[in-house]
């Protein structure tokens, strides 16, 4: 698997986030703060500092060399700024080769269909280089943008799990999808 390699869409460039992204990271997480407030748990003011930035992508870096999770960036095709952001986490290997697949994309490219572009390139690439069976997304029903998305993406709806998530600081019911590797996928 070559994950040094990025994908690159018409109007991405994917790669896994490495420790060079630390100031990329920084602006995506200040300028998207209130954009990504109601979808995400609580955030410390500490999280929106250069130094937990820096912590985050060490900390990243140890899990894909674990293999426990993929923390990816989209950015433009200059490869300056991140567009958007999405993680295949919680791997899990042996008979259920499967992860949770979390996303944003920055607020001025929402309703682009720049998520859609960069999750329908990456899903082939999780489904074969990282070898997974089943990704699985959920999201709030409330969360009708996510819900559309995962749908054109072929995810079909599994389940529905009440207090799933602790989000913006309250406990939410979650949607529960997933998307299973085919042979075109
Ligand atoms: C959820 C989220 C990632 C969706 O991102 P997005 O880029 O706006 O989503 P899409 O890629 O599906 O594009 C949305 C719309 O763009 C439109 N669009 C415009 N140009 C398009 C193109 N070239 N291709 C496809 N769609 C296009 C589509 O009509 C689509 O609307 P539709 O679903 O009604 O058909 C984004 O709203 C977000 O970051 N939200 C906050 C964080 C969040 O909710 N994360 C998920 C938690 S579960």
């Amino acid at each position: 698997m070559n994950l040094l390699h990025p994908i690159t869409t018409p109007r991405a460039l994917i790669r896994v986030v490495n420790a060079s992204d630390a100031a990329r990271v920084w602006r995506y997480r200040v300028a998207n703060r209130e954009h990504l407030a109601p979808w995400e748990p609580l955030r410390d003011a500490s999280y929106f500092t250069v130094e937990h930035c820096i912590h985050t992508l060490a900390e990243m870096h140890r899990a894909v060399q674990q293999d426990r999770s993929y923390a990816m960036v989209a950015l433009d095709l200059a490869g300056e700024e991140i567009l958007a952001s999405f993680t295949l986490a919680n791997v899990m290997r042996g008979s259920f080769q499967a992860c949770h697949l979390g996303y944003s994309v920055a607020a001025h490219w929402q309703g682009l269909g720049l998520m859609r572009e960069v999750l329908g390139a990456a899903l082939p690439w999780a489904f074969h280089a990282l070898d997974l069976h089943r990704v699985m997304a959920n999201y709030m029903p409330s969360n009708q943008r996510s819900g559309r998305l995962l749908e054109h993406l072929g995810f079909e709806r599994e389940g529905y799990a009440k207090q799933y998530l602790q989000i913006a600081g309250r406990w939410e019911d979650h949607i529960l999808t997933a998307r299973l590797r085919t042979e075109s996928a």
